[in-house]
């Protein structure tokens, strides 16, 4: 039998309907904050993600999927989308755009050869935003708002944002400067990946999985202490607008991410629930102001976020978050001749254009079978279509649950199990939900309708 790639994942069933769910919040919440979905390739030069996550990255090292395609192109599967995005602001001029700064998010598929374990796949789902062309401290903090109120519409309750500031290039440099100072003479204390990266990326040393209990890591000097007084006030407002959006912060000194790319803000979320793991960084980001020109851009400051889909729905799975999946259709039909399921067919359709969710028999299997299969579907209504009935123009309807039966004229069936479903089809705002907000167009509460 063939069968899947390790750390990739089959999707499907009720996983594919907290997916597709997870998906809708997502778009819902974009839309709100005005960010326009962005689909870049799949696979792009591999030159691109050599210069743009910094080749003494483990995911450059080690945990890219490259190569050669038939034409002898260096090819890379994207480990992330942040670099995508950026060379086709570049190459689509989009910097030209006088509605600058481009607010943009993207929800796509990922590739990194790791080590599969939990929370930690080959192929991964990202969804992620970033913000081109605008340098003000409010574009820090409405990221991570953004991301935040993500979480939180889906129900998440039990997270923590992680803050920090790695300052502009000066401090930066200063700050990598007092690092390889202060690991050098400890060297022979550090595992084989950090002996590498002490010259070449001394700040990966802080993110090191391996090295991650080891003391000398946490008593290294910490990036706060060696911002210049405009990264500092910078990071200030940062977080005085994180305050207005009532966002809650910890200033974490030993969140560096483990990408070449970032200055000033970087931050990550974490689940908070047991039972995660070590792996529990839902998602994180920061500020990348360099990386634009570095790939031949102009001069843009920039700042983005990605979560992994696969973790934020293991999240929701152990807060036991109760999430508005349908798992229940409106009605099955059932019959037992082809005259009866002629009228079946052109039934359920008419129904479907209704908007209800509708289904009926395809096997040929006997009415009992049909009513157990009607069972599985969860079906809230059934009909059984008689020849008799219909040439009378009625319907027979039960109520799977109370079992109650009415019969009634099929030209009512429509407004029949609209009434009794409740689902209101001529009112475009209601969406189901018991919570009155949701006829209010201006709605801010959390009620998961997102109308
Ligand atoms: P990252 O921290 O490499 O950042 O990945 C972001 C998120 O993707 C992680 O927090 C995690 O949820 C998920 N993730 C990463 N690797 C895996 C994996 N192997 N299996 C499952 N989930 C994974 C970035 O990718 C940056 N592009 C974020 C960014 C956007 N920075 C600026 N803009």
């Amino acid at each position: 039998m063939i069968q899947k790639q390790k750390g990739c994942n089959d999707i499907y069933g009720k996983d594919a309907k907290i997916w597709k769910y997870i998906d809708s919040v997502i778009d819902a919440v974009m839309e709100k904050y005005n960010y326009t979905y962005i689909r870049t390739p799949l696979i792009e030069a591999t030159e691109l993600f050599h210069r743009t996550i910094g080749t003494s990255t483990d995911i450059v090292t080690k945990e890219t999927y490259d190569f050669t395609d038939r034409g002898g192109r260096k090819i890379t599967l994207r480990p992330e989308g942040t670099a995508g995005v950026v060379r086709s602001f570049i190459e689509n001029k989009m910097y030209g755009d006088a509605s600058l700064p481009l607010k943009v998010y993207y929800n796509g598929t990922m590739y990194r050869y790791e080590r599969p374990q939990s929370g930690r796949d080959r192929e991964l789902t990202q969804f992620g935003m970033e913000i081109l062309g605008s340098d003000d401290p409010l574009c820090d903090a409405e990221i991570i708002s953004l991301a935040v109120n993500i979480y939180q519409m889906l129900g998440l309750k039990e997270i923590k944002v992680n803050i920090n500031s790695l300052g502009d290039d000066a401090s930066r440099l200063k700050y990598r400067e007092e690092l390889i100072k202060y690991f050098k003479p400890h060297i022979n204390d550090l595992c084989e990946d950090c002996k590498e990266r002490l010259e070449k990326n001394p700040l990966r040393i802080l993110d090191c999985k391996v090295d991650a209990e080891n003391p000398l890591l946490k008593n290294a000097p910490k990036t706060l202490d060696y911002l210049n007084e405009e990264s500092r006030d910078r990071f200030e407002k940062v977080q005085e607008y994180l305050d207005i959006f009532q966002v809650k912060y910890e200033i974490n000194p030993n969140i560096v991410r483990g990408l070449d790319y970032y200055n000033h803000t970087v931050f990550e979320i974490e689940a908070k629930v047991s039972g995660f793991g070590s792996n529990n960084v839902l998602g994180g980001g920061g500020r990348y102001n360099g990386l634009c020109k570095q790939l031949g851009g102009p001069d843009t400051p920039c700042i983005g976020f990605a979560c992994g889909i696969g973790r934020l729905k293991t999240a929701l799975e152990l807060e036991k978050v109760k999430l508005p999946i349908t798992e229940t259709i409106d009605l099955f039909l059932l019959y037992v001749n082809d005259e009866e399921k002629k009228y079946a067919a052109y039934l359920s359709q008419e129904l479907r254009l209704a908007g209800f969710i509708v289904d009926t028999e395809y096997n040929n299997r006997s009415l009992k079978a049909q009513f157990k299969q009607a069972d599985r579907l969860q079906a809230k209504y059934t009909a059984v279509l008689n020849s008799t009935d219909l040439n009378n123009n009625e319907i027979k309807i039960k109520n799977n649950k109370t079992k109650e039966e009415e019969i009634i004229s099929l030209d009512a069936i429509i407004y029949y199990l609209d009434e009794k479903l409740n689902t209101n089809l001529d009112d475009e705002d209601e969406c189901g939900c018991e919570d009155e907000c949701c006829t209010d167009d201006h709605c801010d509460k959390n009620c998961h309708c997102h109308h």
